[in-house]
């Protein structure tokens, strides 16, 4: 019994520290071996995920006709974009997990034995994958690649889709959201007066549980983020200029293999720490102030969202300490709460009630929830304010923000805690914890990384 006792202790440490930091592994933290056959990331597609999705929504749908575009390519002679990535549209990388450009997807259901599923894609042209690389063509090696047995030509679609629109008299779904208001193959299918129906309040529902494949990769982008947010921390001296926070996040995430950020990043120095979505980030932070870092890397098309609240100088003072510890109780006592059932917005009053009724005379005549002022989190996903309802109760697999917050311009100090959430059967796991957020931990990160330098 008692060495039953001292394994399961010793499990369960190992798996807190399993949880709360990432393994420091020589390579990046998030490598991952390049498939040459795929275009964009080159990165595997988890064929049995993107396929139980899709058996999920046909299912759900019983019967009629799904058409999903990928995004498109981005002409950067004419239009003259400031980076030059190509990000796959959300809905379409859900069933498919391919970041190929200009592709479709037709799926048609009649009954739960006869689906039928088919990609699209452009036929390999050599002169543009002279310029923007190699393309995936509608040949066997998609296929094999996606897991979709059948994969035809793009001059295939129209007629496809007409053949299925008879065989299955049933609605078309179509995602029309502002990615695909200009498709034209989408808005003709409304004039020829079909029964067209909008496929995203589907599947915006169907993302708010994260499978396995998904929380792999959110995991991925957390722990990633994990490190830049200690690399930005480390960084830290009075008269540093935020961007020198920014850069040494950015670089510690790309150098850990994030694909790019979720969201630009916000470092808020003194004053700048009280205006929520501030990323201009050209301040220089001075001495004795504290510094918001609210930044997250994506990783295979999911995004974290983290924020950590530091003193530049890597010391709090005594009413900085107020201030952060109840924002951190405050949090606390909303992590406490959660558990399958329970909404977000129940979350966010309790989040509320509890600053108000521990607020003392911290912040004046005012109690302190006067000074929360949005609200106590979102999910996440692969968009950093992630779809889906907010009246919907927590089920296990959902992952959202605890993001409490006092901000106090006339003080110039401001201090957001955020972390990222996985709801459990039985409750809840950190998931960002390996970023230090209590002052003890804060303040010895950035002690010790004083005591490297010098
Ligand atoms: N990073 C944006 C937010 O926390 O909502
Ligand atoms: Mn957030
Ligand atoms: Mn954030």
């Amino acid at each position: 019994m008692r060495i039953l006792l001292v394994f399961c202790l010793a499990v369960g440490a190992l798996e807190a520290q399993a949880r709360s930091a990432p393994a420091l592994s020589a390579g990046p933290h998030g490598a991952w071996n390049v498939v040459p056959a795929l275009p964009g990331m080159g990165r595997a597609i988890e064929a049995e995920a993107t396929a139980a999705r899709r058996q999920a929504l046909l299912a759900r749908i019983g019967r009629g006709v799904v058409l999903i575009p990928a995004a498109h390519e981005r002409d950067l002679e004419t239009e003259y974009v400031q980076d030059n990535d190509f990000r796959q549209h959300n809905t379409f990388f859900y069933f498919t997990e391919l970041e190929v450009k200009d592709a479709w997807l037709l799926m048609s259901v009649r009954g739960p034995d006869s689906t039928d599923v088919v990609l699209f894609l452009p036929p390999r042209n050599p002169t543009p994958e002279q310029w923007t690389g190699v393309r995936l063509g509608p040949d066997s090696t998609a296929a094999r690649r996606t897991g979709i047995a059948t994969v035809l030509p793009l001059d295939s679609l129209d007629r496809r889709l007409r053949m299925a629109q008879v065989r299955t008299r049933g609605p078309v779904y179509v995602p029309l959201d502002v990615s695909t208001k200009d498709e034209r193959r989408l808005t003709d299918l409304a004039f020829l007066g079909r029964d067209v129906r909008n496929l995203r309040p589907i599947v915006d529902s169907m993302r708010l549980v994260k499978d396995a494949a998904e929380q792999a990769r959110l995991r991925m982008a957390v722990d990633i983020s994990v490190l830049g947010h200690l690399a930005a921390m480390r960084a830290a001296h009075p008269g540093i200029f935020e961007y020198e926070i920014e850069a040494a996040f950015e670089g510690e995430v790309r150098r850990q293999g994030a694909d790019r950020l979720g969201y630009p990043s916000i470092v808020g120095s003194g004053p700048n720490g009280t205006t929520l979505h501030y990323d201009t980030n050209r301040r220089r932070a001075q001495d004795g102030e504290l510094v918001v870092v609210d930044a997250a890397a994506e990783y295979g098309q999911y995004t974290a969202d983290i924020t950590r609240t530091w003193p530049v100088n890597g010391k709090f003072t005594s009413r900085q300490r107020a201030i952060y510890n109840l924002v951190l109780a405050t949090q606390q006592a909303a992590f406490d709460a959660v558990r399958p059932g329970v909404k977000l917005m129940t979350l966010d009053s309790i989040s509320r009630v509890y600053m108000r009724e521990h607020s003392g005379s911290v912040c004046g005549p005012s109690t302190c929830d006067t000074f929360y002022i949005h609200g106590l989190g979102h999910w996440i996903g692969m968009d950093v304010h992630d779809v889906g309802d907010y009246t919907t109760p927590l089920a296990p697999g959902m992952v959202f923000t605890l993001e409490p917050g006092i901000y106090l311009p006339e003080e110039a100090l401001g201090v957001r805690i955020e972390d990222d959430v996985l709801v459990t059967p039985t409750g809840a796991l950190w998931l960002s914890a390996g970023a230090p957020r209590t002052i003890d931990d804060v303040e010895r990160v950035m002690r010790e990384a004083r005591a490297a330098r010098r």
